[in-house]
């Protein structure tokens, strides 16, 4: 988007948006000056801010697409969905199971502006703007009750976006309660930055930068990450590996040497069932 761009209802065009950061990072157009100033204040200390951003991406799409091939999921949540993408969860899941259904929920007005060019066009996706950390809202929208079956099996998506959420907000509480309204075989699919092995100048600026944005950031360690799981059963990362929460680049990787990457170590993540 060039400097010229439209400023939709809503957005605030002077303060930086973890939703329009990401998107700059990703190589998207829908995000500002100040966005793209925010993101290079990170990426002048480190030369692995795309590739965290791609692997956090990558690891979404994969897990998606896995429930829907491998495990028969046709209905998604994805709570802090983020702006349009090439690979948006739709795009994913809709190659291997065409009836699959998507419900993207975002707290970012610029998620609302550009909405159409996430929705397909045959009602099976919605987008609403909404805020995770009051579940009551997102959980009783009439878009969402109509799209989702709670009966029936879902995964829920929440990926990159739990670092946004404070301790006191209780992000644990909030997972908790939405998977206590998914069917048993529902699937948790999330990733969360952490600070755990990054050099603490790199982890301060990035708190710096993100203290700008309405919300600011909270990375937060491997076991932090491990209790947002209690209860689930997680999957094996990769083949051969044990259930744990690891560094989301190895998940699904056919070589986890080589996906080890050092972007990857920004994140912890995991899938898990509810049994
Ligand atoms: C870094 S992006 C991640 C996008 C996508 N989930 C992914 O992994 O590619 C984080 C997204 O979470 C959204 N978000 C942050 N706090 C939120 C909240 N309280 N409720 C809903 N969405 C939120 C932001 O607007 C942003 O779009």
């Amino acid at each position: 988007m060039s400097e010229a761009e439209r400023v939709p209802p809503g957005v605030d065009p002077t303060t930086p948006s973890p939703a329009r950061i990401y998107d700059y990072v990703l190589g998207g157009t829908h995000n500002f000056a100040v966005d793209r100033a925010a993101a290079e204040r990170i990426g002048a200390q480190t030369p692995d801010l795309q590739d965290a951003a791609w692997v956090n991406r990558s690891f979404h799409q994969r897990a998606a697409r896995w429930l829907a091939a491998e495990r028969g999921i046709s209905q998604f949540i994805d709570l802090g969905s983020g702006l349009p993408v090439p690979g948006n969860t739709h795009d994913v899941v809709q190659a291997v199971e065409p009836r699959a259904r998507v419900l993207y929920v975002d707290i970012d007005a610029m998620v609302r502006a550009y909405a159409a060019e996430l929705l397909a066009d045959d009602g099976t996706t919605a987008v609403i703007t909404a805020d995770l950390r009051d579940p009551d809202s997102v959980l009783g929208d009439p878009e969402l009750r109509g799209l989702i079956d709670f009966s029936q099996p879902a995964a829920l998506l929440v990926t990159a976006v739990l670092q946004f959420v404070s301790d006191e907000a209780d992000p644990w509480g909030l997972i908790e309660r939405y998977v206590s309204m998914l069917a048993p075989g529902s699937y948790l699919v999330l990733s969360h930055v952490t600070y755990e092995g990054l050099p603490p100048s790199l982890v301060q600026t990035g708190r710096d930068v993100y203290a700008r944005t309405a919300g600011g950031i909270y990375p937060r360690s491997r076991a932090d990450v491990e209790r947002f799981f209690t209860g689930l059963e997680i999957v094996p990362p990769y083949e051969g590996a044990e259930p744990a929460v690891t560094h989301i680049g190895l998940w699904g990787a056919e070589d986890p040497d080589m996906a080890d990457s050092d972007g990857s170590r920004w994140w912890f993540g995991a899938v898990a069932r509810r049994p």
